[in-house]
């Protein structure tokens, strides 16, 4: 495990760690994305068994123990594993998530008392805001959601676009194609009838970076992209009822 680092917006790293075991021929990357400000936000812990590969690649950018919160899509192996590891390298670190990911998970498993976030509201982290977004179900987990960069317009969308292989850490390219063809190989949505609705609401904020968890990082019209994966989660979602 190599990991690679690479700034995808302005002071939002993309740590990036390629299993080619996963999904073969292509592989699978796992990204972990580190969002400076006065007070550092970790995106995805990463598995507990890749922590020293990702602290070592994050030591390359800040000292870990500089990190102020550590946040992520949803509680899950590769989403949050590490998060006790990271609590325990960085003492002023703590998990900020979610309504749901907080009452259901993380005030039993976090070592320190995390932080709600309701839906639609705003962790400064100095010079820079992050709006949380409840998007509870979608891709999968009843506490997911997301963090929107309002400085850069990056949306920090999780498992949203996943896609496999080992491409650039950004792509101006078709990242809907390659999203649609992972969710034929791996079924990771929770197919249901909101859904194209809650990734329509994500579009509003119009945004200019989809940093994914696997796969490339996409720049462009953000916005278009995210209607037309709803358009497909519509199409799957009418084929299921009919
Ligand atoms: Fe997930
Ligand atoms: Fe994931």
């Amino acid at each position: 495990m190599d990991p690679r680092i690479a700034e995808i917006a302005d002071g939002i790293y993309r740590i990036s760690i390629y299993v080619p075991e996963i999904a073969p021929p292509a592989g699978f990357t796992f990204n972990h994305f580190l969002v400076l400000g006065d007070e550092p936000l970790l995106f995805h812990t990463g598995f507990r068994r890749m922590f020293p590969h990702a602290r070592g690649a994050l030591a390359r950018i800040i000292p870990p123990e500089r990190l102020r919160w550590i946040s992520f899509g949803h509680y899950e192996a590769d989403e949050s594993g590490a998060l006790n590891e990271w609590l325990a390298v960085a003492p002023q670190a703590q998990a900020v998530h979610g309504q749901t990911g907080v009452m259901v998970s993380l005030n039993d498993v976090a070592d320190r008392p995390p932080r709600i976030l309701a839906d639609g509201e705003v962790l400064e982290i100095g010079g820079r805001r992050l709006r949380w977004i409840d998007t509870p179900h979608i891709p999968h987990g009843w506490d997911a959601g997301v963090l929107f960069d309002e400085r850069t317009a990056t949306l920090l969308c999780g498992d949203l676009f996943t896609h496999v292989g080992d491409g650039p850490a950004v792509t101006d390219g078709d990242v809907v194609g390659p999203a649609i063809a992972a969710e034929d190989i791996f079924r990771y949505s929770s197919l249901n009838p909101g859904m194209a609705a809650t990734i329509r609401r994500l579009a509003d904020a119009a945004p200019r970076t989809l940093a994914i968890m696997h796969g490339s990082s996409f720049a462009g019209d953000g916005a278009a992209a995210l209607r037309a994966l709803a358009a497909d989660y519509d199409r799957r979602v009418r084929a299921a009822l009919a």
